[in-house]
């Protein structure tokens, strides 16, 4: 009795090392895919959350696979390698909530040459200003469910950024105290590249990069669809809107009142469950990143049911159209070539770094510059490198921008690819 438990033991831990051997052995196989691939890069990082939204992206038919490795396998997620428009581009389904967006993320830009992430996919509408269909393209995002939830007679922590009294919502109205008492809106710790190593500072907003933002102003006005199908489409013309603030949180938003909190008490204009989470972490690791989010309810405002099963596909739609738009804007850095020829020859350039264009001007006023007559400038991560000769050398010249300290690993970066 006592060898046959013995051998059944041996034999379940035998599986149990066999499981986990293969989980490692793929884990290197996938590691040493993305080696190869970042070779080729940089890449744009695509990040969208559910299905509904991966299978609007994917309808648009804008996505070439790429022919040797379509695919790598981390983590339990699939991301995807190709090219959209003659750029490369990686792309990934985080999963819903602020933990696998800030995974997926942090995963993307540690192992593969990412440009910046772009994010998209559908949120709850907040604003009574915009519609179901309308694309928001927020300046920046409040993670509006980090709290301190206290006795109703409890202290409120004066560094919260807002209260939310639950008795206030009693109906009806002061009648009597609700013990569910209030609830205090912490800010996030943000750990940050442009900081002091293990430092935090406290941030209510997380801002998208100034530059993508400015980018994308250029799809104000842009094409979007207006229909779900034959028989159902929305009265008006969806619209794109550039600039509002969003809000994030591990909550589906579903509630008239709160919904009413939410717009008033931050000017937020919509509502979702990941944007915030990938926009710190771009931000703690200096990457460029913009959130493009299609309006696909009203968060609970509606009469009736939550509308996100009807106009959710259309929603996905114009946001899979809007990242369409920008990618097609983003400046094109990945044209290899033009590297290839300016450093073919060996040759050797001093970088030469200002911070903004009346720095750049006076610089180059000293007049003793001469352009590059076969490249005078690279487009690259939405910079632009000017080459020229100074006093017999070779030098590029470039601004980093006033946001330059968030971005200064990717200026590194940059600058080493296109050495
Ligand atoms: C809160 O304080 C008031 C008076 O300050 C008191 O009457 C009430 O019982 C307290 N409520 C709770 C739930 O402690
Ligand atoms: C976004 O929030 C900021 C800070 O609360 C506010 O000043 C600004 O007006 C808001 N933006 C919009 C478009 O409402
Ligand atoms: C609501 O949306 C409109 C655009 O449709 C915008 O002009 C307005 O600033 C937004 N309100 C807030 C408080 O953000
Ligand atoms: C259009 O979509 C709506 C909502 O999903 C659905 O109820 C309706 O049957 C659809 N009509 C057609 C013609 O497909």
């Amino acid at each position: 009795m006592a060898a046959r438990c013995f051998v059944v033991l041996v034999f379940v831990s035998f599986l149990v090392m066999s499981v986990s051997a293969i989980a490692s052995n793929s884990r290197r196989d996938s590691f040493s895919t993305i080696k190869q691939l970042s070779r080729e890069g940089p890449y744009i990082g695509l990040i969208t959350v559910f299905s509904p939204e991966e299978e609007a992206f994917f309808r648009t038919g804008a996505f070439t696979p790429d022919v040797k490795h379509p695919f790598v396998d981390l983590s339990g997620r699939r991301y995807r390698v190709g090219k959209i428009y003659g750029k490369k581009v990686v792309y990934v389904r985080c999963g819903v909530g602020m933990t696998n967006a800030a995974a997926a993320t942090q995963q993307m830009l540690d192992l593969f040459d990412i440009t910046g992430i772009v994010h998209f996919g559908i949120s709850g509408n907040l604003n009574d200003s915009m519609s179901i269909g309308d694309v928001t393209i927020p300046k920046q995002f409040s993670h509006t469910g980090l709290w301190n939830w206290v006795n109703p007679n409890g202290t409120m922590d004066p560094a919260d950024a807002a209260y939310l009294e639950v008795g206030s919502y009693n109906v009806p109205e002061g009648d009597g105290v609700n013990l569910l008492g209030r609830i205090g809106y912490r800010t996030e710790e943000l750990f940050s590249v442009s900081i002091e190593p293990n430092t935090a500072v406290s941030l209510w907003w997380m801002e998208v990069s100034q530059q993508w933002l400015q980018l994308s102003r250029s799809l104000e006005g842009m094409e979007l669809e207006r229909c779900v199908n034959s028989s159902l489409c929305l009265p008006e013309k969806p619209k794109l809107v550039v600039g509002l603030n969003g809000s994030t949180s591990n909550i589906f938003v579903d509630n008239a009142a709160y919904r009413d909190f939410l717009f008033q008490t931050f000017e937020v204009s919509s509502s979702d469950m990941e944007s915030s989470a990938v926009v710190m972490t771009c931000m703690s690791n200096g990457f460029p990143v913009i959130v493009i989010r299609g309006l696909s309810d009203l968060a609970g405002a509606e009469s009736g049911d939550n509308v996100i099963h009807t106009f959710g596909s259309l929603a996905a739609l114009n946001a899979a159209k809007a990242v369409l738009g920008f990618i097609s804007k983003i400046p094109g850095y990945n044209s290899p070539s033009q590297h290839y020829m300016l450093t073919a020859k060996g040759l050797i350039y001093i970088g030469l770094l200002t911070v903004f264009p009346p720095e750049e001007n006076a610089f180059l006023g000293t007049g003793d510059f001469k352009p590059n007559p076969g490249h005078p400038f690279v487009d690259l991560s939405g910079r632009l490198f000017r080459v020229r000769m100074v006093k017999g050398k070779n030098v590029i010249t470039w601004d980093v921008g006033l946001e330059w300290s968030v971005q200064l690993q990717q200026d590194n970066k940059c600058w080493t690819c296109l050495i």
